[in-house]
């Protein structure tokens, strides 16, 4: 039997750069192996957007079509909307005797979104608790293999603790899961810092189109030291080179921008040997042709609205079997399955 992943998105807007090196390009790459969930986290987006349930809708379809856009395949992955998986409401239930707050009060991720999100006193009980829930996002649909950005793992450890006193005190019900992380690891906001993220407004879109992509682009962060473009250049913590890395296929180019970069200097007409803007220049022509492909894809598919639906509806459906088979077994093992299947 073929071996189970489960990845998810909080569906709060369109995916970006980030989410493809961090995860959607290990997704695709492995939904031929695998029997592949992914979790379109809904419940988990309420956390921290339950007064505007209104932008869920829209962000399950745009976030569909970017998973669509980059390769994955609704014959091989399901896609389920969380919310329509009351089995896994259930399991974060039961999880939550496992959990101490103390251990959800340490959890790094956890503690810099709080306080990145500046809740102070009125932090809900619901976001505090979506690691505990998180980790039945995994378990509920029997996943052995999680592949998420490093951001994510100290969710996986947790879930991993959970999983084990479960199946302690249960007995061996549960799946282990092991957490996944992208060979190229994080990818870094165009700002320079050290995550893309939506909420500081350093992204950019696998939708942005050309125009977006050149703007954006222009105004990253470069060398802060290089003012002429003549002094000799840093590459590293300079996105606009770990953005080369990424996406450029001319890998010798990207060596020799590189090297130019890092001497500095200028040529017998007194001009910069290698400027800022070459090498951004460059960087927009490669990134555009990464995304060309991709943007085309978005395109034909947020034209059968319909189609996108019936995909949602169907991987929820396999969602949800899945779900309900685990969920047995947990009631069993519960001693709580009173009247067996009814
Ligand atoms: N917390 C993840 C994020 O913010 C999204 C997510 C929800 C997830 N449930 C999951 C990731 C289960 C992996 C597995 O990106």
């Amino acid at each position: 039997m073929k071996k189970t992943i489960l990845t998810g998105d909080r569906p709060t807007g369109r995916l970006h750069l980030g989410h493809y090196v961090g995860s959607l390009k290990n997704r695709v790459a492995l939904q031929n192996e695998y029997e592949t969930f992914v979790l379109l986290a809904d419940v988990q987006a309420l956390t921290d957007n339950f007064d505007q349930p209104e932008i869920l809708r829209d962000n399950i379809f745009q976030v569909t079509l970017d998973y669509l856009a980059v390769g994955l395949d609704p014959q091989k992955c399901a896609f389920v909307i969380q919310s329509q998986i009351p089995q896994i409401a259930e399991l974060t239930v039961f999880f939550m005797n496992l959990v101490s707050v103390s251990q959800v009060e340490r959890n790094p991720t956890v503690k810099a979104e709080i306080a990145q999100k500046g809740f102070g006193e009125t932090l809900p009980l619901g976001f505090f608790c979506y690691p505990v829930s998180q980790a039945a996002d995994i378990t509920a649909f029997d996943a052995d293999l999680v592949p998420v950005g490093q951001d994510q793992a100290p969710m996986i450890e947790l879930c991993r603790d959970i999983v084990l006193r479960f199946n302690r005190l249960y007995g061996e019900t549960l799946t282990l899961p092991e957490a996944m992380y992208a060979q190229f690891g994080r990818l870094p906001g165009t700002d320079g810092q050290a995550k893309m993220s939506k909420s500081i407004g350093n992204v950019i879109s696998l939708s942005d189109d050309e125009k977006t992509v050149t703007q954006k682009v222009m105004a990253m962060f470069t060398d802060p030291n290089r003012i002429t473009g003549r002094e000799p250049g840093n590459v590293e913590n300079n996105p606009v080179f770990t953005y080369h890395h990424a996406f450029n296929t001319d890998k010798e180019r990207v060596a020799e921008l590189k090297e130019l970069y890092e001497l500095g200097g200028e040529n017998e007409k007194g001009k910069p040997i290698l400027g800022d803007v070459t090498v951004k220049r460059e960087l927009i022509a490669a990134m555009n042709e990464f995304l060309a492909p991709i943007r085309e894809k978005r395109a034909a598919f947020e034209a059968q609205p319909d189609f996108v639906w019936d995909v949602l509806q169907d991987g929820t459906k396999r969602g949800l079997q899945r779900a309900e088979n685990v969920m047995e077994r947990v009631r069993d093992a519960m001693k709580i399955g009173y009247f067996g299947a009814m």
